[in-house]
């Protein structure tokens, strides 16, 4: 049993339908085996528990572990190629690079580079992109599993349109994909996630054996990536000349649901925002990736109101890094230069980076915030003395102000101890 002092702040009512941030200095976080079993001010609960042992965390600021709701493993090492668009991005440096891990080593050596990339972020939950190559995707699994995220990933699926060596057929791709979740899912912490890489890349014959997938277990999720770029948009009903719209292609191979998860969504029309709403689908908003590949801004005030669910990711590699405090600001930015953009407050992006999340992975009931009865995934945000953000929060006029300067100044350094589950998964040198 495990006392932990801080000043811990969190999001429990989402702001987005009025609730606001909740920050409690001086508070105690009572954790065993994982799970917070009290809060309340220190002063009272520490006299309840006095056989616990107490970790001082009140230099800067605890927060629940972040959520990363879309973000490639195989692109660890193509973050930061500038200035294409989507499918030359795509063409020229992302599939050369994901290429490369058919190579079994070379896919370990990545899955080592990108869990760490996760972990020393405070990302503590992610749903993962996973690579083309089922032994790639075992080895991300096999590491998450080592250091101890909450991951679900999965085989990346695709049969035409994408250079030959990343290509599969229905029946393959069904059989590894049966494997994996043999293996992996609901180990531990770990889930499985079916994958079509979009539907530009996909027959519906291959999505519709995907979808099959769904029956293999219960709580396997669905990420593929939607209205992204308006050239692939164009190409996509060119395809598929029978439906719809872009979400209709899923959603006839029954690969709509609340466990899906859809990346990007920046040019949806009113249709397609009623039908995720309608069925629980949530977007990952990835908007460093949507300003860097120049596909658009992500129209979150419609998202908002059809009712559709947003969470965040990263988006590595077309996204520039693993700081969801970045893709947080930036999400920010955006809505302030949109015409019709949501006027977005600090509490608003904590709340995207953490609950929401949580819940769009079906994970609400467990992380997401730093209540009793969660689990005790967090974050200890403590900047080096006299870094900016460390005065910033030594001068922050209010909490609210506070937030915002973590959002603005937070950078993956700031993370200095995260836990997922109660377990130390990373701690600064
Ligand atoms: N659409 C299909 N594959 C990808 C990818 O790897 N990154 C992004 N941003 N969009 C995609
Ligand atoms: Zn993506």
């Amino acid at each position: 049993m495990i006392i932990y002092r801080a000043t811990v702040f969190d999001t429990p009512e989402n702001p987005f339908t009025g609730g606001a941030l909740r920050a409690e200095a001086d508070a105690a976080l009572v954790v065993d085996e994982g799970r917070i079993l009290e809060r309340g001010p220190f002063g009272r609960v520490r006299g309840r528990w006095p056989e616990a042992g107490v970790v001082d965390l009140r230099e800067g600021l605890l927060i629940p572990g972040m959520v990363d709701a879309h973000v490639h493993f195989p692109q660890v090492r193509a973050i930061g190629h500038l200035g294409r668009p989507l499918l030359e991005w795509l063409d020229r440096c992302a599939l050369p690079e994901e290429m490369r891990l058919a190579d079994e080593g070379y896919a370990r050596e990545v899955a080592a580079e990108f869990v760490t990339g996760l972990a020393r972020s405070g990302t503590t939950t992610a749903l993962v992109f996973g690579s083309h190559y089922a032994a790639a995707v075992d080895a991300l699994f096999a590491e998450a599993d080592r250091v101890g995220l909450r991951i679900a990933s999965g085989l990346v699926t695709s049969d035409r349109n994408l250079p030959e060596p990343l290509l599969t057929a229905p029946e393959r791709s069904h059989e590894e994909a049966s494997r994996l979740i043999q293996r992996w899912h609901g180990s531990g912490r770990l889930r499985y996630a079916v994958t079509p890489r979009f539907a530009y890349s996909a027959s519906a014959e291959l999505l519709e054996s995907d979808a099959a997938l769904l029956d293999e277990a219960p709580g396997v999720l669905v990420t593929s990536h939607l209205n992204e770029n308006l050239d692939e948009i164009a190409a996509v009903a060119g395809f598929f000349p029978e439906a719809r719209d872009y979400l209709d292609v899923y959603a006839r191979a029954g690969l709509v649901g609340r466990g899906t998860v859809f990346a990007h969504d920046v040019h949806p029309t009113d249709a397609e925002l009623a039908l995720l709403g309608e069925t629980g689908a949530a977007v990952a908003h990835c908007p460093t990736s949507n300003a860097g590949l120049g596909s658009g801004i992500f129209p979150l005030r419609r998202h908002l109101e059809h009712g559709v669910r947003v969470a965040m990711g990263t988006d590595v590699g077309a996204g520039t890094g693993f700081s969801m405090f970045k893709e947080g600001v930036q999400a920010y930015f955006l809505q302030r230069l949109a015409p019709d953009g949501v006027p977005l407050a600090a509490a608003h992006l904590l709340h995207l980076v953490t609950a929401a999340g949580a819940e769009s992975l079906g994970l609400g009931d467990a992380v997401g915030d730093l209540s009793t009865g969660k689990r005790f995934d967090a974050v200890w945000v403590r900047p080096e003395p006299g870094e900016p953000l460390d005065v910033g929060l030594r001068h922050a006029l209010s909490d609210e102000d506070a937030l915002a300067k973590l959002f603005a100044l937070g950078t993956p350094a700031d993370a200095a101890r995260v836990w997922v589950d109660g377990r130390e998964v990373s701690r600064r040198r």
